[in-house]
């Protein structure tokens, strides 16, 4: 069974919000108990942006293959189905735990070229220069999607690559029927693709799409069968490695012959923390959002969330202090661990956070400005997430990324794909907000061969020794935030999967400092309570795409699809 969200409501009461100037409104629809469950299933689960995504995902674990397989063929199809997001130009990272409670973690981020320079994203005038790091040949990093695919593979895979790539090869080919999202957003994206891609493309050319026209792929195809019949070689050496190389020269970007010969992935071991009776295994830097995580749960411990009641000013002015907290180190601490020293232990020790919350006031905001990052002791929209569970056991969370929509607008020329602009992830110059308006300093400059810091946070929720949820989100600096707030609403609130999901979310990152919150996700009464401790809000447009799946009490498998989106989960 697959079962596709739907956005429209939610879009519509979005709008009518900002229409009518309001702040979050009433919490009635989303008490627990009006929502319909997600897909349930017994055996298997997979739960990505795409329906046809989700189903080669599901058609690879019934002809025999594990988590791992699925993993790897979803994230070709996503390629393939979701161009402004699924990858071959881009990177991620992934977080597995095996049947017999093993876990690890895969780490294919994208790497700043051997030529960057620290200052590189500085205009003639000094000032950081947006345009150069968000789009075009400059903002791109060495792709880490292909190589992480093959290590993934490689690690566990049962069914041959082929076999996992074949259906992308033939959707490249036979094209994919766009819906009103997808032609909309590629429609948003047209001048920059226009702009920045420098051959014709699949994309360009139509300068408009509509809903129900078919999107094909021909070189795309071509190059996915290079890499099929060549390996990871067949993207990293060789005629696509120099149709990128070709590219970088026709756009001013850095990335060379070397640059695509020397991108490895690293495995990396997961972070792990405990929030209640859960244990919680995330994605350690270079993405911060798995200490993030953790550093807001322990940060919730002091609070009887449950008691407090979803989403009432006590909860969430408890929720954004801790995030306030958490993003400020963020500022600092963070970066690429193999150039800079990030003190995760530190960060993670429980009275490090406590200490972090002493000043926490019950009854009025914190301003930002008031905090720094902390000193640590000891050492020192575009994403997309997907989620699988086999019938083993095995679970993948997986975060993959361009950065932007459709990344930096390069179309690599005749070979079908879209280049990242993931180098925005670094920081162009102290204090200075990049896309997702996060600052950060010295640990995250730009240095040769360094990998940008991120948000992403691949998890898996464990209870008892038993795998209870695999989740994880786009959104840039609010990934963890959602990730937070679904962790939160299953554990503290007692929602099922699908209704953690839908439920309206809100973010603060430390600066700007301000709650950024969806429509209903506070009613007005305690949104007031909040502006009254001095708390400052903006309504936004969605907050994040959580793709998740929650084994149940009865031992079924619940996937939850964002309705933010075209989400589908399907299992049997
Ligand atoms: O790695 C990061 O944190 C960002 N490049 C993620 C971008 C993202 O989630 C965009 N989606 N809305």
């Amino acid at each position: 069974m697959i079962r596709r969200a739907g956005s429209t409501t939610l879009q519509c009461v979005l709008l009518i919000g900002i229409l009518s100037g309001c702040r979050p409104l009433s919490k009635q629809a989303v008490s627990p108990g009006s929502y319909e469950h997600g897909v349930l299933a017994d055996h298997a689960m997979v739960v990505s942006a795409h329906p046809v995504a989700t189903a080669v995902g599901l058609d690879v674990l019934h002809a025999g293959g594990n988590a791992v397989d699925a993993a790897v063929a979803v994230h070709w199809a996503l390629a393939v189905t979701s161009p402004w997001a699924g990858n071959i130009g881009g990177g991620g990272f992934l977080v597995l735990r095996l049947a017999d409670g093993r876990s690890v973690s895969l780490d294919f981020r994208e790497m700043a070229p051997a030529a960057a320079t620290r200052d590189m994203f500085l205009g003639p005038d000094g000032q950081a220069d947006p345009d150069r790091s968000e789009h075009g040949a400059l903002s791109c990093g060495v792709p880490g999607s292909v190589a992480g695919l093959y290590a993934l593979h490689d690690s566990l895979g049962h069914l041959p690559m082929a076999r996992l790539m074949q259906p992308a090869i033939d959707l490249a080919r036979k094209g994919c029927v766009l819906t009103p999202m997808e032609a909309h957003d590629l429609n948003g994206c047209m001048r920059k693709l226009q702009a920045y891609s420098t051959r014709p493309n699949a994309f360009t050319a139509r300068c408009h799409w509509a809903a129900g026209d078919t999107l094909r792929q021909p070189e795309l195809a071509a190059t996915l069968e290079r890499i099929r019949d060549q390996g990871p070689d067949g993207f990293y050496k060789g005629a696509i490695a120099s149709a990128i190389v070709a590219e970088m020269a026709r756009g001013g970007g850095l990335i060379t012959a070397q640059d695509l010969a020397s991108y490895r992935p690293v495995w990396r071991p997961v972070v792990e923390g405990r929030y209640r009776d859960a244990q919680v295994i995330s994605m350690p830097p270079p993405s911060s959002g798995g200490v993030l995580l953790l550093q807001m749960l322990e940060g919730m411990e002091g609070m009887d969330v449950k008691r407090s009641g979803w989403q009432t000013a006590a909860t969430v002015h408890r929720m954004v202090e801790v995030e306030r907290r958490a993003f400020a180190d963020r500022s600092v601490h963070f970066g690429d661990p193999r150039f800079t020293d990030v003190p995760v232990a530190g960060l993670l020790d429980n009275r490090y956070i406590a200490g972090r919350m002493a000043d926490f006031d019950p009854y009025h905001a914190t301003r930002s400005d008031r905090i720094m990052a902390g000193d640590p002791p000891g050492e020192h929209e575009q994403t997309t997430h997907f989620s699988i569970v086999d019938a083993a056991g095995n679970a993948v969370s997986c975060t993959t990324t361009l950065n932007g929509m459709y990344g930096s607008g390069v179309v690599v020329g005749d070979a079908g794909f879209v280049l990242n602009n993931e180098m925005d992830d670094f920081s162009a110059a102290p204090g200075v907000p990049n896309n997702y308006g996060l600052t950060g300093g010295e640990a995250n400059a730009v240095a040769p061969g360094k990998r940008m810091l991120s948000s992403m946070a691949p998890t898996i929720v464990v209870r008892n020794g038993k795998l209870l949820m695999v989740l994880g989100s786009p959104g840039g600096a609010t990934i963890p935030t959602c990730v937070f707030q679904v962790i939160l609403n299953v554990v503290d609130h007692g929602m099922d999967m699908q209704q953690a999901v839908d439920a309206p979310r809100f973010h603060h990152q430390w600066m700007p400092d301000t709650i950024q919150a969806e429509v209903r996700s506070i009613s007005k009464m305690d949104s007031l309570e909040l502006v009254r401790m001095g708390h400052r809000f903006k309504v936004r447009r969605p907050i994040g795409r959580v793709d998740a799946i929650l084994v149940r009490p009865d031992g079924k498998l619940e996937g939850g699809a964002d309705p933010r989106g075209e989400d589908a989960a399907a299992g049997y």
